[in-house]
């Protein structure tokens, strides 16, 4: 049976050219810094973003969390929308490995606005509170539905960040969703923030890592908690190849997975379902379904895969690997079964 796998962009495979890069991918060892594949993505990436430099890591989660350990001490405080992806998903990294106190900020749709932070921030020269260091914004986001921030809301947040001497971190993994949605430059969004982690294993379509950008110093201090991890690698220029490959291929591209998203919103709503199109931003519908775990079964058997965001909530994500025919036999599918 052809699966139609909506999950997640996480379970694109590579395309055959990808596959063709990764099997000439000059590689050496890059704890020596030899890995010609690896030297060329950080550089790539780096001017990309319009960062001093970058550094290529094993995922979305260790991404975040160097950044965190590069920007903080133990004991300080870290500013996260309450649904962010660093609070709910990396199991507590920044806590158990970092020392650092999480305080979740309730946004809107993900966003939270200059005010919200601002009214978090810890006094300073007060015995009672614990330090804040840094503010992590994620974009788009992923719990609230691919939803984005403009420019202007990232600059608002970072305008605050400055005022208090806080540093600020891009959760990125979907920046490209993003920066094609608002037709905001990555390098733009990059100007506000001090760091950026963008994954290259999610609508990008390559089969593994994420990359982190920032000023040489932070990326020197996140290369050495790399190391102190275990996540730095020997001749992983080939998986980078696949990385490179994907920035220079597959962004503009991510306009497709856009349009399909919405065409599916639509034609769920056309069904009378609870979807709102319009909260449709880059490549994600969020379905409000009363038995949410029934619907997903019987799609299963169907050879349809669908995951749940939040109870009542299906999530539908759209990527490299699915077609207009794959959204219309959703759609009708879903009108069987309904
Ligand atoms: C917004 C966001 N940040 C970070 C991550 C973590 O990426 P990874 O799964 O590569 O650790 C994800 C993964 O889904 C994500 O959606």
């Amino acid at each position: 049976m052809n699966v139609i796998d909506l999950r997640s962009d996480t379970v694109t495979k590579p395309t055959a050219k990808m596959r063709e890069v990764i099997f000439n991918a000059e590689v050496g060892d890059d704890i020596y810094g030899e890995d010609p594949s690896i030297n060329e993505l950080e550089a790539y990436s780096a001017e990309l973003f319009g960062k001093e430099a970058a550094l290529f890591v094993t995922s979305g989660t260790q991404g975040n969390t160097l950044a965190i350990l590069s920007q903080t001490q133990p004991g300080n405080e870290v500013i996260v929308e309450s649904n962010a992806h660093i609070f709910w998903y990396e199991g507590g990294a920044a806590c158990a490995i970092g020392g650092v106190q999480l305080h979740p900020v309730p946004g809107t749709r993900g966003v939270m606005t200059g005010a919200d932070v601002e009214a978090r921030i810890r006094p300073k020269g007060n015995v009672h509170f614990p330090q804040t260091a840094l503010v992590c914004l994620e974009n788009t986001h992923n719990r609230a539905g691919g939803t984005y921030w403009s420019l202007d809301q990232v600059k608002e947040v970072k305008d605050v960040a400055d005022k208090h001497g806080l540093k600020v971190h891009m959760d990125g993994a979907r920046i490209f969703n993003a920066s094609v949605a608002t037709g905001t430059p990555v390098k733009e969004y990059a100007k506000y923030v001090d760091t950026v982690q963008f994954c290259l294993s999610k609508g990008l379509g390559a089969p593994v890592g994420s990359v982190l950008v920032g000023p040489k110093e932070t990326i020197q201090k996140a290369r050495f908690w790399r190391k102190r991890l275990g996540g730095a690698m020997r001749q992983a220029g080939i998986i980078a190849s696949a990385g490179l490959y994907a920035l220079q291929h597959h962004i503009d591209r991510l306009e497709d997975d856009h349009k399909l998203a919405k065409k599916l919103a639509l034609g769920l709503k056309n069904l009378g379902l609870d979807v709102d199109p319009d909260s449709v931003k880059t490549n994600m519908v969020m379905l409000r379904f009363a038995d949410c775990d029934r619907l997903l079964a019987k799609l299963k058997e169907k050879g349809i895969l669908a995951g749940l965001s939040v109870p009542g909530v299906i999530r539908f994500v759209t990527h490299l690997d699915i077609t207009e025919e794959d959204i219309d036999t959703t759609i009708k599918t879903i009108a069987e079964l309904i």
